[in-house]
This record gives structure tokens, sequence and C-alpha cells, in this order.
């Protein structure tokens, strides 16, 4: 029977692959390109000559970002405060070419190299599952057979000598990274301990802020809608293409140290984990993005915003995002978008991303309005009453406190 397997060229998912062959299926490699940097036609040529019967490698950078990473700019999402989700944007964009090169291939199982204690493993399979209910998942690090073989990564390189796996012969570092167009995350190993500072050259999209540039770079970002439309860069060019901003984006915020963060989460299955991320695009964005929004959009729209916001960021961190209440969520979030227009100019410096101006066609500020010079129109005496009246239960509440 056909297995489809999530193949990422590394040592995990080599021997898994290797694994399920000897297990008697048929193994079709699946690697979809999120913009990792990586050798992709090494890691087709090593998954057939590993066994694989056909390699299919998917370019997915541009539907990453126009259906997932926009949404979340909308959105201004940002799990638990901090978190900007890089590898859970992504996973519902692999999931769902995965299942369809299962489709096209009448696959009846999918696998994939996600452990027993994270987070993707429920993205990958509720993902799966939403797309082709009758799929069926191999999760080998949750099987009993698989588990008893390799207790851990020494059984994984020792099965790999014996089966004529190579290994990349770079000195490998003890934490593990996943790797997209948004971030690179860096988890385990001697991260682990969340007592001991990470190592500042772990990081590869972002320099340190201390090594960043001494001058500062001028960017603007234009968005229609809630989405970036155009970035004037640094040096006077113009992006209008997704996928090309949104990469000048990385690089330029990436050389002035911006989106670096250091953090301590909660899974959903329910464990602490301490996880070290680099976003540089996406912080830039989101910085800009909140500006502009509060420049177009009315105050109470926004509450219920950012109450949808909360419930957003779950849905996506949990693996919900083919969810009933994640489609409603997005296309809520989306509707409050129309009114975000307009561009906001922003200042690169040392790991900061400063809002120096910004301006709008539907922009709600109204400088006769709030200004301290001119009347405009407003009657400075509705405001006693008003304030009176907001003191009302305030006050009785005092009032009977006391007594
Ligand atoms: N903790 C982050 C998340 O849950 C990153 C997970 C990284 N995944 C990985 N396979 N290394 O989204
Ligand atoms: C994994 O467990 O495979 C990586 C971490 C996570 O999914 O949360």
């Amino acid at each position: 029977e056909t297995v489809v397997l999530a193949y990422s060229g590394g040592l995990d998912t080599s021997c898994i692959l290797v694994w399920l062959i000897e297990q008697g299926y048929k193994v079709i490699g699946f690697l979809a390109d999120v913009g990792q940097n990586e050798d992709f036609e090494v890691a087709r040529e090593k998954g057939l000559r590993l066994g694989a019967e056909k390699m299919y490698i998917e370019d997915c950078k541009k539907e990453f970002v126009e259906e997932f990473i926009w949404p979340a700019v909308q959105a201004n999402a940002k799990y638990e405060d901090r978190y900007l989700m890089g590898t859970a944007l992504a996973r519902p964009c692999i999931a769902r070419k995965l299942i369809e090169v299962a489709k096209k291939e009448n696959a009846t199982y999918i696998s994939h190299g996600a452990t027993g204690k994270g987070n993707d493993q429920v993205r990958f399979e509720i993902a799966c599952y939403a797309l082709f209910p009758t799929i069926k998942v191999i999760a080998p690090w949750r099987m009993e057979n698989f588990l008893s073989r390799f207790a851990g990564r020494n059984d994984l390189l020792q099965y790999a000598a014996e089966k004529n796996i190579p290994v990349s012969a770079t000195k490998s570092k003890s934490w593990s990274m996943d790797a997209n167009l948004m971030h690179i995350s860096f988890e385990g190993g001697e991260l682990e301990n969340p007592a001991i500072a990470a190592d500042s050259d772990m990081y590869m999209m972002t320099v340190s802020p201390e090594k960043a540039p001494d001058k500062a770079d001028h960017i603007s970002i234009e968005f229609k809608g809630g989405f970036p439309v155009k970035v004037k860069t640094h040096d006077g060019r113009v992006l209008e293409e997704s996928l090309q901003l949104f990469v000048y984006l990385n690089e330029i915020a990436g050389k002035h140290g911006i989106g670096r963060i250091d953090i301590v989460e909660n899974r959903f299955i329910g464990m602490k984990s301490r996880g070290c991320y680099e976003t540089p695009a996406g912080t830039v964005l989101q910085e800009a993005h909140i500006d502009l929004e509060l420049l177009t959009m009315d105050r109470e729209v926004l509450k219920l915003k950012q109450y949808l916001k909360r419930e957003f960021e779950t849905q996506v961190y949990n693996g919900m995002w083919y969810s009933p209440e994640c489609e409603y969520t997005r296309a809520c979030i989306a509707l409050s978008q129309n009114v975000v227009d307009g561009t906001v100019h922003l200042k690169l410096y040392k790991g900061g991303v400063y809002v120096m101006s910004r301006e709008s066609p539907r922009s709600l500020y109204n400088q006769d309005l709030v200004s301290m010079e001119v009347e405009g129109d407003h009657n400075a005496a509705d405001a006693t009453g008003f304030i009176r009246l907001n003191a009302l239960r305030s006050r009785e509440f005092q009032r009977v406190k006391r007594s």
C-alpha cells in the first residue's frame, strides 16, 4: 500500500523512509518548498536513492505568503503575546499540498516525522483528516515497534550507517530547527534549559542587534485591505509582488537584527516548551499594520477584532486552520480590513522597527477635530455632561462601598 511521507531529507525522515519500506509500504516522498534554505535537488536524489518510488517537490512559497501569512498580518496574530507562529502557519499550507499528492497517488496513508510530544503532529494530522477524511496516518514517533528500535539519536545514526543512509557531514547542532519563509524556530537540545541563554550564533536570518549597521534604513509599506501591496525599499525601489516584497522585508529587517525572541510557550498538548525564533519580515509587517489599523479603524470595530484575533491565534496554534470556527474568524477579520488602506513609513535600526509617520485615504484622524489650536466641529461644553454621566457608576459604587 502507498504512503506519502512528508520528507525533509534529514536524518529522522530518511530513517523513517527506509523503515517504512522495510515494513512493506510503497513510499512516495513529499517535500514542500515553503522557503527553507535547502538544496531540493539533493533531497530528491537522496529520497529516490533510499527507495522512494517518486519524489514530489512542491513550490508552496507564494501560496504560503498570500493565503497563510497575509491573514496573520491582517489579524496581527501573536500567540501568547509573543510568537508570530511561523511554524503553525506553514503546517496547514504543507498539509494541503501533501493531501493533493496523496489523492493523486491514491495513497492510503500519509506519514510524518513529528514527535509525539509536539504541536506539529496535531496540526498535520488534523489538517489532513479535514481535507481527506479517509486518510490514515502513520506517525512512527508514536509507534511501539518504531520506538523500541529507535530510542534516540544514536540508534538513528547506527541505522543510517547500516542502511547506507548518507548523514550530512556538517557538525549537527544539538537543537532542532524548523525553517520557512516566515521564520526559523529553534527548540530542544541545549535550549531545553530555559535558564541558559541561547548562543547568538544560532540565528540565521538576522544579525544580532549589536552587529547591525550604525546607520538606520528607511522603508515604506503600503497596505490595501490590510494586505501589504507595495514596499518602497531603503534604496528607492518599488516592490509589488507579494513573495518578492516579503523576501525583501526579511533581508532588510534581518540586516538590522529585527525579530528575534526567546520564549517559553504553552504547547497545545499541555506542556511548556522553550523556543527561540527569528521572524524579521513578520515583525516589521505587524508593527506597520497595527499602526495603520489604529489610524483607519473605528474604535468599537477594533475591539471586536481584537477578540477575534485572540481566537484566531489559538485556532492557528492548535492546528485548527480548516475548522469551521477558523474559517469564520478569518472571514470576519478580513471584513474588518476593508478600511485598512494606506502607507506606513518606518525606520529600521539596531533590532528595532520604528514607525515614523503614516498616511491614508481612509484615515479617521481629523486634525481640526483633535487640534488644541482650533475648535473644529466640537462643542467643548458637551464634555461636561459626558464626564458627569461617566462618573455616575463609580460614584454610586464608592458611596455604597464606604457605607
Ligand atoms: N513551538 C513552535 C510551534 O509550535 C515551533 C515548532 C517547531 N517545529 C519543529 N518541527 N521543529 O509552532
Ligand atoms: C516536534 O515535536 O516534532 C516539534 C515540536 C512541535 O511540534 O511542537
